[in-house]
Protein backbone atom coordinates (compact mmCIF):
# COMPACT_ATOMS: atom_id res chain seq x y z
CA UNK A 1 0.00 0.00 0.00
CA UNK A 2 1.53 3.14 -0.70
CA UNK A 3 1.30 6.30 1.95
CA UNK A 4 -0.46 9.26 0.99
CA UNK A 5 0.31 12.97 1.73
CA UNK A 6 -3.21 14.49 1.64
CA UNK A 7 -5.05 14.10 4.76
CA UNK A 8 -7.98 12.98 2.86
CA UNK A 9 -11.30 12.62 4.47
CA UNK A 10 -9.54 13.35 7.81
CA UNK A 11 -9.05 17.16 6.32
CA UNK A 12 -11.61 18.93 8.12
CA UNK A 13 -11.32 17.10 11.33
CA UNK A 14 -7.85 18.15 11.63
CA UNK A 15 -8.80 21.46 10.69
CA UNK A 16 -11.36 21.57 13.42
CA UNK A 17 -8.79 20.12 15.56
CA UNK A 18 -6.44 22.53 15.34
CA UNK A 19 -9.15 25.55 15.18
CA UNK A 20 -9.65 24.57 18.87
CA UNK A 21 -5.69 24.59 20.12
CA UNK A 22 -5.30 27.74 18.69
CA UNK A 23 -8.50 28.73 20.35
CA UNK A 24 -7.50 27.20 23.63
CA UNK A 25 -3.07 28.46 23.04
CA UNK A 26 -5.35 32.23 22.76
CA UNK A 27 -7.79 31.73 25.66
CA UNK A 28 -4.54 31.27 27.73
CA UNK A 29 -2.84 34.48 26.58
CA UNK A 30 -5.20 36.50 27.90
CA UNK A 31 -4.18 36.01 31.61
CA UNK A 32 -0.79 35.32 32.73
CA UNK A 33 -0.19 31.70 34.12
CA UNK A 34 1.17 31.17 37.50
CA UNK A 35 2.21 27.29 36.61
CA UNK A 36 3.97 26.10 34.63
CA UNK A 37 3.30 22.99 32.56
CA UNK A 38 6.70 20.19 32.76
CA UNK A 39 7.95 18.78 29.98
CA UNK A 40 6.37 15.61 30.24
CA UNK A 41 8.16 12.08 30.36
CA UNK A 42 5.70 11.20 27.85
CA UNK A 43 6.79 14.42 26.06
CA UNK A 44 10.16 13.78 25.97
CA UNK A 45 10.02 10.24 25.01
CA UNK A 46 8.03 11.50 21.69
CA UNK A 47 11.06 13.91 21.40
CA UNK A 48 13.08 11.14 21.38
CA UNK A 49 12.20 9.14 19.08
CA UNK A 50 13.50 7.75 15.90
CA UNK A 51 11.86 8.80 12.27
CA UNK A 52 8.81 7.79 11.58
CA UNK A 53 8.52 5.55 8.44
CA UNK A 54 4.73 5.13 8.94
CA UNK A 55 1.70 7.59 8.57
CA UNK A 56 0.29 8.21 12.44
CA UNK A 57 -3.13 9.50 13.28
CA UNK A 58 -2.92 13.27 12.54
CA UNK A 59 -5.46 14.26 15.52
CA UNK A 60 -2.90 12.71 17.64
CA UNK A 61 0.06 14.72 16.19
CA UNK A 62 -0.94 17.94 16.33
CA UNK A 63 -1.88 16.91 19.89
CA UNK A 64 1.58 16.19 20.66
CA UNK A 65 2.58 19.48 18.35
CA UNK A 66 0.68 21.90 20.72
CA UNK A 67 1.75 20.23 24.26
CA UNK A 68 5.45 20.79 22.84
CA UNK A 69 4.42 24.54 22.23
CA UNK A 70 2.67 24.82 25.55
CA UNK A 71 5.47 23.59 27.58
CA UNK A 72 7.67 25.76 25.35
CA UNK A 73 8.51 29.72 26.36
CA UNK A 74 6.12 31.80 25.06
CA UNK A 75 7.19 35.01 24.11
CA UNK A 76 3.19 36.27 23.77
CA UNK A 77 2.46 35.40 27.32
CA UNK A 78 1.38 38.93 28.98
CA UNK A 79 4.81 38.97 31.64
CA UNK A 80 6.98 37.82 29.99
CA UNK A 81 9.36 40.51 29.85
CA UNK A 82 12.37 39.26 28.40
CA UNK A 83 14.51 40.61 25.31
CA UNK A 84 12.69 42.29 22.82
CA UNK A 85 9.51 40.18 23.04
CA UNK A 86 6.74 39.38 20.40
CA UNK A 87 2.93 39.37 21.04
CA UNK A 88 1.87 36.02 18.50
CA UNK A 89 -1.28 38.72 17.20
CA UNK A 90 -4.18 36.33 16.10
CA UNK A 91 -4.72 37.56 13.24
CA UNK A 92 -0.90 38.06 12.31
CA UNK A 93 -1.49 34.45 13.20
CA UNK A 94 -4.59 33.39 10.71
CA UNK A 95 -2.62 35.43 8.07
CA UNK A 96 0.29 33.13 8.60
CA UNK A 97 -2.07 29.98 8.34
CA UNK A 98 -3.31 31.19 4.78
CA UNK A 99 -0.09 32.71 3.71
CA UNK A 100 1.36 29.61 4.54
CA UNK A 101 -1.38 27.34 3.05
CA UNK A 102 -1.15 29.25 -0.28
CA UNK A 103 2.86 28.91 -0.24
CA UNK A 104 3.41 31.79 -2.40
CA UNK A 105 6.90 33.01 -3.52
CA UNK A 106 7.43 36.33 -3.64
CA UNK A 107 10.86 35.86 -5.92
CA UNK A 108 9.22 36.90 -8.98
CA UNK A 109 5.57 38.91 -9.57
CA UNK A 110 3.30 36.76 -8.16
CA UNK A 111 0.36 38.38 -8.63
CA UNK A 112 -1.80 39.96 -6.33
CA UNK A 113 0.37 39.45 -3.31
CA UNK A 114 3.04 41.32 -5.05
CA UNK A 115 0.58 44.21 -4.91
CA UNK A 116 0.13 43.75 -1.38
CA UNK A 117 3.46 43.47 -0.58
CA UNK A 118 4.32 46.55 -1.68
CA UNK A 119 0.94 48.40 -0.27
CA UNK A 120 2.32 47.12 3.01
CA UNK A 121 5.32 48.58 2.61
CA UNK A 122 3.63 51.92 1.98
CA UNK A 123 1.49 51.56 4.71
CA UNK A 124 4.16 50.83 7.28
CA UNK A 125 6.03 53.71 5.94
CA UNK A 126 3.35 55.98 6.64
CA UNK A 127 2.51 54.40 10.29
CA UNK A 128 6.20 55.59 11.34
CA UNK A 129 6.47 58.79 9.30
CA UNK A 130 8.77 57.60 6.64
CA UNK A 131 8.36 58.12 2.88
CA UNK A 132 8.97 54.48 1.37
CA UNK A 133 9.75 54.09 -2.27
CA UNK A 134 10.38 50.68 -1.97
CA UNK A 135 11.23 47.97 0.87
CA UNK A 136 10.39 44.31 1.24
CA UNK A 137 9.99 42.08 3.72
CA UNK A 138 12.76 40.02 5.72
CA UNK A 139 13.04 37.56 8.10
CA UNK A 140 14.65 39.70 11.06
CA UNK A 141 16.00 42.78 11.62
CA UNK A 142 19.84 41.21 11.19
CA UNK A 143 18.86 40.64 7.28
CA UNK A 144 17.21 44.28 6.83
CA UNK A 145 20.30 45.49 8.05
CA UNK A 146 22.51 43.48 6.17
CA UNK A 147 20.32 44.29 3.32
CA UNK A 148 20.43 47.81 3.88
CA UNK A 149 24.18 48.30 4.44
CA UNK A 150 25.25 45.94 1.06
CA UNK A 151 23.07 48.85 -0.95
CA UNK A 152 24.94 51.70 1.15
CA UNK A 153 28.17 49.87 0.87
CA UNK A 154 27.28 49.79 -3.03
CA UNK A 155 26.76 53.51 -2.91
CA UNK A 156 30.19 54.45 -1.60
CA UNK A 157 32.14 52.17 -3.59
CA UNK A 158 30.72 51.77 -6.93
CA UNK A 159 31.04 48.82 -8.41
CA UNK A 160 32.39 46.59 -5.27
CA UNK A 161 29.47 44.31 -5.30
CA UNK A 162 31.23 42.68 -8.70
CA UNK A 163 35.11 43.58 -7.93
CA UNK A 164 34.72 43.33 -4.08
CA UNK A 165 36.48 46.15 -1.76
CA UNK A 166 40.19 45.45 -3.49
CA UNK A 167 42.45 47.76 -1.21
CA UNK A 168 39.56 50.50 -0.82
CA UNK A 169 39.25 51.06 3.05
CA UNK A 170 36.23 51.56 4.16
CA UNK A 171 34.25 52.17 7.31
CA UNK A 172 30.61 52.15 9.10
CA UNK A 173 30.11 54.43 12.31
CA UNK A 174 27.26 53.43 15.04
CA UNK A 175 27.10 54.03 18.47
CA UNK A 176 28.85 51.87 20.84
CA UNK A 177 25.52 50.48 22.34
CA UNK A 178 23.98 49.69 18.53
CA UNK A 179 23.00 46.11 18.19
CA UNK A 180 25.46 43.36 16.98
CA UNK A 181 23.85 42.84 13.80
CA UNK A 182 25.43 46.04 12.43
CA UNK A 183 28.44 44.39 13.26
CA UNK A 184 27.19 41.54 11.83
CA UNK A 185 26.86 43.11 8.92
CA UNK A 186 30.33 44.59 8.25
CA UNK A 187 31.90 41.46 8.56
CA UNK A 188 29.72 39.67 5.84
CA UNK A 189 29.62 42.43 3.40
CA UNK A 190 33.82 42.49 3.34
CA UNK A 191 33.72 45.60 5.11
CA UNK A 192 35.25 44.29 8.65
CA UNK A 193 34.24 44.41 12.23
CA UNK A 194 37.25 46.19 12.64
CA UNK A 195 36.20 49.33 10.59
CA UNK A 196 33.06 49.88 12.81
CA UNK A 197 33.42 53.03 14.46
CA UNK A 198 31.69 52.70 17.98
CA UNK A 199 30.69 56.44 18.61
CA UNK A 200 30.52 57.17 22.18
CA UNK A 201 27.07 57.85 24.03
CA UNK A 202 25.88 61.35 25.82
CA UNK A 203 24.10 61.17 29.17
CA UNK A 204 21.25 60.45 27.29
CA UNK A 205 22.58 57.04 26.00
CA UNK A 206 21.96 58.36 22.52
CA UNK A 207 25.22 58.44 20.03
CA UNK A 208 27.25 62.11 20.02
CA UNK A 209 26.58 63.35 16.87
CA UNK A 210 30.20 65.87 17.65
CA UNK A 211 32.43 62.51 18.34
CA UNK A 212 30.25 61.14 14.92
CA UNK A 213 31.91 63.96 13.31
CA UNK A 214 35.47 63.71 14.26
CA UNK A 215 35.49 59.92 13.66
CA UNK A 216 34.41 60.85 10.20
CA UNK A 217 36.90 63.60 9.80
CA UNK A 218 39.67 61.26 10.98
CA UNK A 219 38.99 58.43 8.69
CA UNK A 220 38.64 60.77 5.57
CA UNK A 221 42.04 62.55 6.43
CA UNK A 222 43.38 58.84 6.63
CA UNK A 223 41.65 58.00 2.83
CA UNK A 224 39.24 55.88 4.43
CA UNK A 225 35.96 56.06 2.86
CA UNK A 226 32.89 55.68 5.04
CA UNK A 227 30.20 53.66 3.89
CA UNK A 228 27.34 54.58 6.49
CA UNK A 229 26.43 55.65 9.37
CA UNK A 230 23.97 53.74 11.54
CA UNK A 231 21.40 55.37 13.79
CA UNK A 232 19.88 52.94 16.22
CA UNK A 233 16.33 54.10 16.75
CA UNK A 234 15.64 52.43 20.16
CA UNK A 235 18.41 50.43 21.76
CA UNK A 236 18.55 47.17 22.66
CA UNK A 237 20.15 47.52 26.35
CA UNK A 238 17.99 50.64 27.30
CA UNK A 239 15.76 51.74 24.64
CA UNK A 240 17.47 55.33 23.61
CA UNK A 241 16.74 56.54 20.57
CA UNK A 242 19.84 58.60 18.80
CA UNK A 243 19.03 61.96 17.25
CA UNK A 244 18.55 61.11 13.95
CA UNK A 245 17.87 64.63 12.69
CA UNK A 246 21.18 65.32 13.97
CA UNK A 247 22.91 62.62 12.67
CA UNK A 248 21.54 63.68 9.01
CA UNK A 249 23.19 66.85 9.64
CA UNK A 250 26.45 65.02 9.73
CA UNK A 251 25.27 62.39 6.99
CA UNK A 252 24.57 65.24 4.79
CA UNK A 253 27.31 67.32 5.15
CA UNK A 254 29.73 64.07 4.58
CA UNK A 255 27.89 62.85 1.99
CA UNK A 256 27.31 59.37 3.51
CA UNK A 257 24.36 57.03 3.60
CA UNK A 258 21.96 57.23 6.46
CA UNK A 259 20.19 53.99 7.83
CA UNK A 260 18.60 53.99 10.93
CA UNK A 261 17.96 50.32 12.93
CA UNK A 262 15.00 50.60 13.92
CA UNK A 263 14.17 46.88 14.72
CA UNK A 264 12.49 47.28 17.85
CA UNK A 265 11.99 50.88 18.90
CA UNK A 266 10.90 52.43 15.35
CA UNK A 267 7.16 51.68 15.88
CA UNK A 268 7.00 53.97 18.27
CA UNK A 269 7.13 56.68 15.93
CA UNK A 270 3.54 56.20 14.97
CA UNK A 271 2.59 57.10 18.61
CA UNK A 272 1.86 60.90 19.23
CA UNK A 273 3.45 60.50 22.71
CA UNK A 274 6.66 59.61 20.96
CA UNK A 275 7.09 60.52 17.58
CA UNK A 276 9.00 63.50 18.34
CA UNK A 277 11.99 61.25 19.13
CA UNK A 278 12.30 60.19 15.65
CA UNK A 279 12.25 63.47 14.13
CA UNK A 280 14.26 63.49 11.07
CA UNK A 281 12.97 59.90 10.18
CA UNK A 282 11.79 60.97 6.75
CA UNK A 283 15.49 62.64 5.92
CA UNK A 284 17.12 58.31 5.82
CA UNK A 285 18.59 57.10 2.87
CA UNK A 286 17.26 53.12 4.58
CA UNK A 287 15.01 52.02 7.98
CA UNK A 288 14.57 48.76 9.64
CA UNK A 289 11.28 47.67 11.27
CA UNK A 290 10.73 45.17 13.26
CA UNK A 291 7.21 44.02 13.09
CA UNK A 292 7.83 40.89 14.56
CA UNK A 293 8.84 43.00 18.23
CA UNK A 294 6.52 45.73 18.48
CA UNK A 295 3.93 45.64 15.75
CA UNK A 296 2.82 42.60 17.93
CA UNK A 297 2.61 40.18 14.53
CA UNK A 298 4.27 36.79 14.89
CA UNK A 299 7.88 36.00 13.61
CA UNK A 300 9.16 36.47 11.03
CA UNK A 301 7.98 39.76 10.01
CA UNK A 302 10.87 42.50 9.55
CA UNK A 303 11.00 45.53 6.64
CA UNK A 304 13.59 47.06 5.36
CA UNK A 305 12.66 50.33 4.00
CA UNK A 306 14.50 53.09 1.55
CA UNK A 307 13.71 55.92 -0.25
CA UNK A 308 15.65 55.36 -3.67
CA UNK A 309 14.66 51.86 -4.91
CA UNK A 310 17.93 52.45 -7.99
CA UNK A 311 20.22 51.97 -4.63
CA UNK A 312 18.80 48.88 -4.01
CA UNK A 313 18.97 47.87 -7.98
CA UNK A 314 22.02 48.49 -8.31
CA UNK A 315 23.06 46.22 -5.12
CA UNK A 316 20.77 43.17 -6.27
CA UNK A 317 19.81 42.99 -9.91
CA UNK A 318 21.21 39.76 -11.76
CA UNK A 319 20.41 39.14 -15.29
CA UNK A 320 19.74 35.57 -15.38
CA UNK A 321 18.28 32.94 -17.96
CA UNK A 322 15.58 31.57 -15.74
CA UNK A 323 14.33 34.94 -14.29
CA UNK A 324 12.22 35.91 -16.46
CA UNK A 325 12.23 40.52 -16.85
CA UNK A 326 8.77 40.74 -18.62
CA UNK A 327 8.90 44.02 -19.96
CA UNK A 328 12.24 45.21 -17.75
CA UNK A 329 9.79 44.82 -14.89
CA UNK A 330 11.44 44.48 -11.41
CA UNK A 331 11.02 41.71 -9.45
CA UNK A 332 11.29 41.50 -5.74
CA UNK A 333 14.71 39.45 -6.46
CA UNK A 334 16.13 42.73 -7.82
CA UNK A 335 15.75 44.28 -4.86
CA UNK A 336 16.13 42.17 -2.07
CA UNK A 337 18.55 39.52 -0.54
CA UNK A 338 16.56 36.50 -0.58
CA UNK A 339 15.02 34.75 -3.56
CA UNK A 340 11.83 32.00 -2.42
CA UNK A 341 10.74 34.11 -0.04
CA UNK A 342 6.77 34.11 1.95
CA UNK A 343 4.42 36.59 1.87
CA UNK A 344 5.51 37.38 5.62
CA UNK A 345 3.74 41.04 4.93
CA UNK A 346 0.36 39.53 5.10
CA UNK A 347 0.07 39.30 8.60
CA UNK A 348 0.93 43.04 8.88
CA UNK A 349 -1.68 43.47 6.17
CA UNK A 350 -4.45 41.71 7.76
CA UNK A 351 -3.44 43.36 10.82
CA UNK A 352 -3.77 47.10 9.75
CA UNK A 353 -6.76 45.82 7.70
CA UNK A 354 -8.93 44.69 10.81
CA UNK A 355 -7.61 46.42 13.88
CA UNK A 356 -6.17 49.90 12.19
CA UNK A 357 -3.58 51.85 12.61
CA UNK A 358 -4.78 53.75 15.62
CA UNK A 359 -5.32 50.45 17.76
CA UNK A 360 -1.43 49.81 17.02
CA UNK A 361 -0.80 53.51 17.70
CA UNK A 362 -2.65 52.58 21.75
CA UNK A 363 -1.09 50.10 22.41
CA UNK A 364 2.35 50.95 21.87
CA UNK A 365 1.53 54.53 23.78
CA UNK A 366 0.09 51.66 26.55
CA UNK A 367 3.46 49.99 26.76
CA UNK A 368 5.43 53.32 26.84
CA UNK A 369 2.76 54.49 29.86
CA UNK A 370 4.00 51.18 31.37
CA UNK A 371 7.29 51.83 31.39
CA UNK A 372 6.97 55.12 33.02
CA UNK A 373 4.78 53.41 35.57
CA UNK A 374 7.74 50.94 36.23
CA UNK A 375 10.37 53.67 36.37
CA UNK A 376 8.09 55.75 38.64
CA UNK A 377 7.18 53.14 41.12
CA UNK A 378 11.12 51.85 41.31
CA UNK A 379 11.58 55.85 41.77
CA UNK A 380 9.54 55.48 45.22
CA UNK A 381 10.44 52.05 46.12
CA UNK A 382 13.46 51.32 48.96
CA UNK A 383 14.85 48.41 47.27
CA UNK A 384 14.85 49.24 43.60
CA UNK A 385 17.17 50.98 41.61
CA UNK A 386 16.65 52.74 38.25
CA UNK A 387 18.63 54.62 35.78
CA UNK A 388 19.02 58.28 36.42
CA UNK A 389 16.99 59.22 33.51
CA UNK A 390 13.37 58.13 32.76
CA UNK A 391 13.25 55.65 29.66
CA UNK A 392 12.67 57.03 26.33
CA UNK A 393 10.34 53.84 25.24
CA UNK A 394 9.68 50.63 26.93
CA UNK A 395 12.81 49.37 28.28
CA UNK A 396 13.15 49.84 32.25
CA UNK A 397 16.11 48.05 33.47
CA UNK A 398 15.95 48.22 37.49
CA UNK A 399 18.38 46.57 40.14
CA UNK A 400 17.36 45.00 43.32
CA UNK A 401 19.35 46.43 46.37
CA UNK A 402 19.64 44.62 49.73
CA UNK A 403 21.19 46.87 53.02
CA UNK A 404 24.58 44.61 53.93
CA UNK A 405 24.43 42.63 50.75
CA UNK A 406 28.31 42.49 49.33
CA UNK A 407 28.00 41.86 45.67
CA UNK A 408 24.99 43.88 44.20
CA UNK A 409 25.71 42.50 40.56
CA UNK A 410 26.09 38.81 41.86
CA UNK A 411 23.03 39.60 43.37
CA UNK A 412 20.91 40.53 40.79
CA UNK A 413 22.33 38.05 38.47
CA UNK A 414 21.13 35.55 40.84
CA UNK A 415 18.08 36.86 41.47
CA UNK A 416 17.27 36.80 37.32
CA UNK A 417 18.04 33.22 37.37
CA UNK A 418 15.42 33.06 40.39
CA UNK A 419 13.09 35.12 38.44
CA UNK A 420 13.05 32.40 35.34
CA UNK A 421 13.11 29.43 37.51
CA UNK A 422 9.87 31.15 40.13
CA UNK A 423 8.35 31.80 36.56
CA UNK A 424 5.57 34.12 37.24
CA UNK A 425 7.50 36.79 34.98
CA UNK A 426 10.52 36.35 32.76
CA UNK A 427 13.10 38.97 32.77
CA UNK A 428 16.77 38.94 31.42
CA UNK A 429 19.48 40.00 32.51
CA UNK A 430 21.73 42.91 31.03
CA UNK A 431 25.04 44.79 31.46
CA UNK A 432 24.94 48.17 31.99
CA UNK A 433 27.72 50.32 32.48
CA UNK A 434 29.81 47.25 33.76
CA UNK A 435 27.31 46.32 36.34
CA UNK A 436 24.53 43.83 36.34
CA UNK A 437 21.20 44.94 35.43
CA UNK A 438 17.17 43.34 35.11
CA UNK A 439 15.86 44.52 31.74
CA UNK A 440 11.82 44.16 31.65
CA UNK A 441 10.87 45.24 28.40
CA UNK A 442 6.92 46.19 27.08
CA UNK A 443 6.05 44.82 23.42
CA UNK A 444 3.38 42.94 24.27
CA UNK A 445 -0.26 44.14 23.43
CA UNK A 446 -1.58 41.56 26.35
CA UNK A 447 0.51 43.07 29.54
CA UNK A 448 -1.45 45.19 31.91
CA UNK A 449 -0.63 47.45 35.09
CA UNK A 450 -1.12 44.35 37.06
CA UNK A 451 1.39 42.55 35.53
CA UNK A 452 4.05 45.57 36.09
CA UNK A 453 2.63 45.69 40.07
CA UNK A 454 3.11 41.85 40.20
CA UNK A 455 6.31 42.07 38.13
CA UNK A 456 7.45 44.92 40.97
CA UNK A 457 6.06 42.39 43.69
CA UNK A 458 8.39 39.55 42.85
CA UNK A 459 11.54 40.65 42.14
CA UNK A 460 10.83 42.61 45.86
CA UNK A 461 10.36 39.16 47.37
CA UNK A 462 12.58 36.91 45.12
CA UNK A 463 15.22 39.55 45.71
CA UNK A 464 15.11 40.40 49.54
CA UNK A 465 16.57 36.42 50.32
CA UNK A 466 20.11 37.92 49.67
CA UNK A 467 21.69 35.28 51.50
CA UNK A 468 20.24 31.89 49.94
CA UNK A 469 21.73 32.35 46.11
CA UNK A 470 20.28 28.33 45.62
CA UNK A 471 18.03 28.02 43.19
CA UNK A 472 14.93 26.40 44.33
CA UNK A 473 12.15 25.68 42.05
CA UNK A 474 8.33 26.94 43.02
CA UNK A 475 5.92 24.09 43.36
CA UNK A 476 8.14 21.91 41.46
CA UNK A 477 7.84 23.28 38.69
CA UNK A 478 10.46 24.52 36.10
CA UNK A 479 9.19 28.24 35.87
CA UNK A 480 8.45 28.88 32.28
CA UNK A 481 5.19 30.46 32.98
CA UNK A 482 4.83 34.46 31.72
C1 LIG B 1 18.08 47.40 17.56
C2 LIG B 1 18.04 46.00 17.01
N1 LIG B 1 18.49 45.77 15.76
C3 LIG B 1 18.46 44.53 15.22
C4 LIG B 1 18.00 43.45 15.93
C5 LIG B 1 18.00 42.08 15.32
O1 LIG B 1 16.69 41.73 14.98
P1 LIG B 1 16.28 40.20 14.66
O2 LIG B 1 16.36 39.47 15.95
O3 LIG B 1 14.88 40.32 14.14
O4 LIG B 1 17.24 39.70 13.64
C6 LIG B 1 17.54 43.64 17.25
C7 LIG B 1 17.05 42.51 18.05
O5 LIG B 1 16.69 42.62 19.18
C8 LIG B 1 17.55 44.95 17.79
O6 LIG B 1 17.12 45.20 19.04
Amino acid sequence: MSETLSLGERRQEALDHAAGLVARAWAEFDQARDVETLTSTELQRALSSPLPERASDVVAGLDTAAAVLDASLAQARPRYFGYIGSSGLEVGALADLLAHSYDINLAIDAGAASLLERQAVGWLGEFVGYPAVSGSFTSGGTVSNLTALAAARERAVPGSRAAGLGGVRVAMYCSVEAHYSITRAAELLGIGRDQVRPIPIDGDRRMNPALLVEAIAADLAAGITPVAVVCTAGTTLTGSVDRIDLIADVCDRFGIWLHVDGAYGLPAAGAAGTAALFTGLDRADSITVDCHKWMFVPKACSAVLVRDVQSLIATFAHDEAYVPHADDEINAVDVTLEYSRPVRSLKLWLAFTVHGALAFREAIARNCAQAQFLYDECGRHPRLQRLPTRPQLSIVPIRHLVPGCPDVDAHNASLTERLQIDGRVYVSPATIDGHVWLRPCFTNFRTTTDDIRLLIDVVDSLGNDCESHALVSRNGTHGLSV
